[in-house]
């Protein structure tokens, strides 16, 4: 059953441009402002990571400050303790803790294994719980891992399971390397879905080989209602190497209309967003709506 509503939670921003080298703090802001006026109110805004692992995110804190913090949910990734005491000094109310079903791609990423990066989150949880921030869940490769390759579901309901149960508010599921397809979407979620309520789950495909918003229907048809995406379709991930953008915003707001979901976002605003994001890093969007109907200055 289709939900009435989605919240579409854009991050583009972080985890788009964090892909992408030389973006300037100003074109960042720019970009971040132009999606809350396109009427996004979910954003990732940046990740306070290692600047040695991912230096495109150095700049997380300048970026926060130029921001009207209170225009929008602003979150921001938080991989340990320092990155949550980071994020809480630059004011944002909204952490996004992440790990993954594979082992490999969990260590390649931060650095530790599963287990240890649940045990990692617990004072995480705690500055959470005393501060009143609301805290994400992603858990990575759920449709396989660019280095273990196939990925079993228990795991991904293990893992998800161990976020929720420490108190994130939901977990999103993220197709990192963008293998997934339909009937793999739906065996997934049906298996997830028997233990945990559509309400706590989130989808984010990257789009590789073409299947994310094809995936993101059959989530919607088993009434998930929160799905990420990127403007322009930005992005991928340093650490899954040929894994593309994220679904674009654009396009997975097309989908919307067309089955008459509300998601309260501008289309033209976010194609608007999307060409000038697009123009300051020398490309086109990623996006087939953005092609289809470009706004020009
Ligand atoms: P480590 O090297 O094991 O950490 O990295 P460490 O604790 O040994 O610290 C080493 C150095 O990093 C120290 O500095 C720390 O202070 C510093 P030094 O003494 O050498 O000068 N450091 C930090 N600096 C700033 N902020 C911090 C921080 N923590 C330590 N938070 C660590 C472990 C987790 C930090 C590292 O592996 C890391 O930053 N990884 C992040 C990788 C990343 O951002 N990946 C992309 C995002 S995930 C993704 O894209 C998937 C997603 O989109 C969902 C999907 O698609 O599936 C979410
Ligand atoms: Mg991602």
């Amino acid at each position: 059953m289709f939900p009435k509503e989605v919240r579409i939670v854009e991050v583009g921003a972080r985890d788009g441009l964090q892909n992408e080298s030389s973006v300037s703090t100003n074109d960042k802001v720019t970009l971040i402002n132009g999606l809350v006026k396109a009427g996004l109110n979910s954003i990732e805004a940046g990740a306070f990571v290692s600047p040695k692992w991912v230096p495109q995110m150095a700049d997380t804190k300048d970026v926060l400050a130029q921001l009207e913090l209170s225009n929008a949910n602003f979150s921001v990734l938080t991989p340990n303790l320092k990155g949550a005491e980071l994020a809480l000094s630059a004011g944002v109310k909204e952490f996004a803790i992440f790990t993954a079903a594979s082992e490999a791609f969990t260590k390649k990423n931060i650095n530790c294994t599963i287990d240890e990066s649940i045990e990692r989150f617990a004072p995480i949880m705690t500055l959470a719980k005393e501060n009143n921030i609301k805290v994400r869940g992603y858990v990575s490769c759920v449709m396989g891992c660019p280095y273990q390759g196939e990925v079993a579901i228990s795991e991904v309901l293990r893992v998800t399971k161990a976020l929720l149960d420490m108190g994130c508010y939901e977990v999103s599921l993220g197709d990192t390397v963008g293998v997934g397809n339909a009937a793999y979407t739906q065996r997934l979620l049906t298996a997830l879905l028997e233990y945990i309520p559509a309400d706590k789950l989130a989808v984010h495909f990257h789009d590789t080989y073409g299947q994310a918003l094809t995936n993101i229907y059959v989530a919607l048809s088993l009434g998930i209602a929160t799905v990420d995406s990127a403007v322009a379709g930005l992005g991928g991930c340093p650490y899954a190497q040929g894994a593309s953008g994220n679904v674009a915003t654009e396009d997975l707001i097309y989908l919307l209309d067309g089955l008459g979901i509300y998601h309260g976002v501008d289309l033209n605003s976010v194609i608007e967003t999307a060409w000038q994001i697009s123009r300051a890093l020398n490309k086109t969007p990623q996006s087939k709506v953005s092609l289809a109907m470009q706004v020009h200055d």
